[in-house]
């Protein structure tokens, strides 16, 4: 490691000739959700994870061959190998210092093995996707998506008042008004989640030079039997306020660097390999991408104005423990993210959904025959449907009999995009009593996210004889500080609105 950092870096060291590949793997997860996601890697994977200062990361090692098994869990976003981990970098105070300090870490590296998982990655994708000759997988595709869609796009970021996020190199142009830092014409994007609330921050990047390097590529081979010459970029995300540099500088300084140990080619939307250079405080990780486009999108064709990530909906679903054969209900569903993901990864389950707007339950409606069409086009046997329904009602007057469903899961409305905060005054107590209708006494929980938590405090306390607060996860949710409540039913009745159900 560079004198410089004062540090030993961790990183998986070599792996001695004829050993297994392992992979140090770090994964973005939802913030609040990492003691969930780290449950599940433990679960599906057998690894321990180690949850990142840096909120919204999770780190654990696998064996190469067990990447498949990596891409299919649900409780991640963005998935990259590590390439080395400094705990307590120590960047000098000096800017030109600190950044001499990151270029010269490029050739100290140990990038072999994490470019075969690297490598070994690309050819599972070419697989699964059919790409055709010549395709290594160029990432831009996540830039489209991210750009245009109403979820996504804080792929590789945690938001944070103190944290940037840059792409490398050369001549970098905005397309749309955006803070640059860098008057060299390095573009930075602040990352920020969007679901409800957000701000788009994103802006499309264009390429106006990128330098021309002829150079090998690992496995990159034309038809012609050429070394393929790689396309990269550098990604930097960064937080904390102790920097003498932005995160743009250490893009461009760090990917000058990369460009000229490996001669690979700079491009920023249309690149083979994309390097992470994640800096928080005095961490630092320096990564490549294994994921193009950010897992959460998974279920989602057609999107809404609060579209949740299919991350987060994992999460929630997870927290209230469902068991084969619950009747699991999303009362306000907007496009399904949550019944969809509950349908997927517990099929034993029965899930009903609805959502008072039409608007809504169609895109739901349309949600579910894409994963229906998905699912015939991957395989007969989960062609066989979803366990799910969806309706459109009002969670003011459910048509579900009373004491009748096991799980509530559900993201109400924040009274911002959707809703005021005025209505959510009379909504939200009038929705805790009909869930707590439907909910068996005793075993019936419920989880429920919102961003109004006054709100919600209040409406809670008027219905303290059906509900008890278990557990109260804070998550960040387009950049607002949010709140996921898990709240278990008691044995108390609940009040009937409607004798007859
Ligand atoms: C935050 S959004 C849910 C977003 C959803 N999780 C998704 O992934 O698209 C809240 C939803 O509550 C619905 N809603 C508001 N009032 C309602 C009511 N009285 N009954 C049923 N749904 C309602 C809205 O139409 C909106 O779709």
């Amino acid at each position: 490691m560079a004198e410089a950092a004062g540090d030993a870096g961790l990183g998986p060291a070599a792996a001695p000739e004829g050993a297994e590949l392992a992979a140090v793997i770090g994964a973005t997860v939802p913030t609040g959700f990492e003691q969930t996601a780290a449950e599940e890697v433990q679960e599906k994977l057998g690894s321990a994870s180690r949850i990142s200062r840096d909120r919204g990361k999770i780190y654990f090692e696998v064996p190469a061959r067990s990447l498949p098994q990596v891409h299919r869990l649900r409780s991640v976003d963005n998935l990259f190998v590590v390439v080395q981990e400094f705990k307590d970098y120590q960047f000098k105070e000096n800017k030109e210092d600190a950044l001499k300090d990151l270029e010269d870490l490029v050739k100290k590296l140990s990038w072999t093995d994490p470019l075969k998982v690297w490598e070994l990655n690309n050819s599972l994708k070419k697989k699964k996707t059919k790409r055709k000759k010549h395709n290594l997988q160029s990432p831009a595709s996540r830039e489209k998506l991210s750009d245009g869609g109403e979820e996504g796009g804080a792929d590789q970021n945690n938001t944070n008042d103190q944290e940037d996020c840059a792409q490398n190199p050369v001549a970098v142009e905005p397309t749309s008004g955006q803070e640059t830092e860098n008057p060299q014409g390095v573009t930075s994007r602040n990352g920020v989640e969007e679901e409800e609330e957000n701000e788009q921050s994103d802006v499309k990047v264009e390429v106006q030079a990128s330098s021309e390097c002829g150079t090998k590529a690992g496995d990159g081979q034309t038809s012609e039997g050429e070394a393929k010459v790689l396309r990269f970029r550098v990604t930097c995300n960064r937080a904390g306020d102790k920097h003498s540099f932005t995160s743009n500088e250490a893009a461009r300084d760090f990917g000058g660097a990369v460009q000229e140990h490996f001669q690979w080619k700079a491009d920023m939307t249309n690149f083979d390999v994309e390097v992470l250079l994640n800096i928080h405080n005095n961490e630092v990780v320096v990564g490549i991408a294994l994921t193009e486009e950010s897992l959460h999108r998974r279920n989602i064709t057609h999107f809404g104005p609060t579209t949740l990530r299919s991350t987060l909906a994992y999460g929630m679903l997870r927290l209230c423990d469902p068991q084969p054969t619950d009747i699991i209900v999303d009362p306000m569903c907007g496009t399904g993210a949550i019944p969809i993901e509950g349908a997927a990864e517990w099929p034993y389950c029965y899930h009903i959904a609805g959502d008072n707007n039409p608007q809504a339950v169609k895109r739901a409606a349309n949600n579910v025959c894409s994963l229906l069409r998905k699912n015939e086009s991957k395989d007969s046997s989960s062609a066989l449907g979803v366990p799910l329904d969806i309706v459109q009602w009002d969670i003011c007057n459910l048509p579900l009999r009373t004491g009748s469903v096991d799980i509530v899961v559900t993201d109400m409305p924040f009274g911002k995009r959707i809703g005021s905060k005025k209505k959510n005054w009379d909504l939200y107590p009038a929705c805790l009593m009909e869930m707590g209708r439907i909910c068996t006494p005793g075993t019936g929980r419920a989880v429920l996210l919102t961003q109004d938590k006054k709100c919600f405090a209040k409406a809670l306390s008027r219905v303290g004889h059906i509900w008890r607060r278990a557990q109260t996860v804070w998550v960040n949710v387009g950049g607002l500080h949010a709140a996921v409540y898990l709240l278990r039913r008691t044995w108390e009745r609940a009040e009937e609105r409607r004798p007859f159900w």
